[in-house]
């Protein structure tokens, strides 16, 4: 079991975070490695902006962070903080693939990037992609690469990227476990779509009657019967 305090500190060493990046960000932003107490610092509420993140619990995000630093040779997780709220204004991670070809080559992949949409047009999202670039040119990756939504092409050509290629995928049969507003609604749903919706039973005072956890273990139940 990980660590559950937050001693564990930087996920990685401060060196690969770009001074030249950081000068160039508006007064009032740190930018800096993953660390524990980002958990309390809304990190998980700004990567909502960007995809479902589903309720994890510190612990949960505790053995995350355990594991990433580990690994903290490949995976960079890079955060933007509001340095007067203390909260997560945008994020990103680097991952760095170790290939056969090109010569035992390594290959930079940029994951999940999102600004919060309060702090977005601030030139934060660009920071943070320009911040990956330089820890990916520092460990030695030869090349970095993404994907990303018809939509974000302009932000990313603005910077330095340029289309190549298409992306193919096939989603595997794994469970996403959804929680959506409001809470007393779970939404389960396989990656090909069939999805179970369990909403709570209300109270006469429109409360949920029964308590979230017998909400959960259906929701339980019925991935175990289709997944
Ligand atoms: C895409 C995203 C990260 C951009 O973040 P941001 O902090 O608002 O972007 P920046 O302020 O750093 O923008 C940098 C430049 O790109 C431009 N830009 C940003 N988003 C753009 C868009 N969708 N279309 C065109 N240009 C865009 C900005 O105008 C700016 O240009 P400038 O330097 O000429 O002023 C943000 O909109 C976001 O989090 N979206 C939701 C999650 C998401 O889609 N993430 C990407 C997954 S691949």
């Amino acid at each position: 079991m990980a660590p559950r305090d937050d001693s564990l500190g930087d996920l990685f060493s401060r060196h690969l975070i770009s001074k030249e990046v950081q000068a160039s960000m508006v007064p009032g932003y740190l930018l800096r490695p993953l660390q524990p107490t980002d958990y309390e610092k809304g990190f998980l509420e700004c990567l909502g902006h960007l995809t479902t993140v589903g309720e994890i619990t510190k612990a949960q995000f505790m053995d995350r962070f355990a594991y990433l630093k580990q690994h903290n040779y490949e995976y960079f997780t890079i955060v933007i903080e509001n340095v007067q709220t203390s909260r997560i204004a945008a994020a990103g991670t680097v991952m760095v693939e170790r290939k056969f070809i090109h010569q035992n080559g390594l290959v930079g992949h940029i994951e999940d990037i999102v600004s919060h949409p309060d702090a977005r047009g601030k030139n934060l999202g660009k920071a943070i992609i320009d911040a990956l670039k330089h820890i990916g040119a520092s460990v030695g990756c030869y090349k970095i690469i993404l994907d990303c939504s018809e939509k974000n092409i302009p932000f990313y050509v603005k910077c330095g990227f340029s289309k190549q290629e298409y992306e193919m995928v096939r989603r595997s049969g794994s469970c996403l476990l959804l929680s959506v507003p409001p809470t007393h609604t779970r939404h389960v749903t396989d990656r090909s779509g069939a999805f179970l919706r369990a909403t709570l039973p209300r109270s006469s005072e429109g409360r949920p009657a029964l308590d979230m956890r017998i909400c959960d273990a259906i929701c339980a139940y019925w991935s175990h019967l289709h997944l």
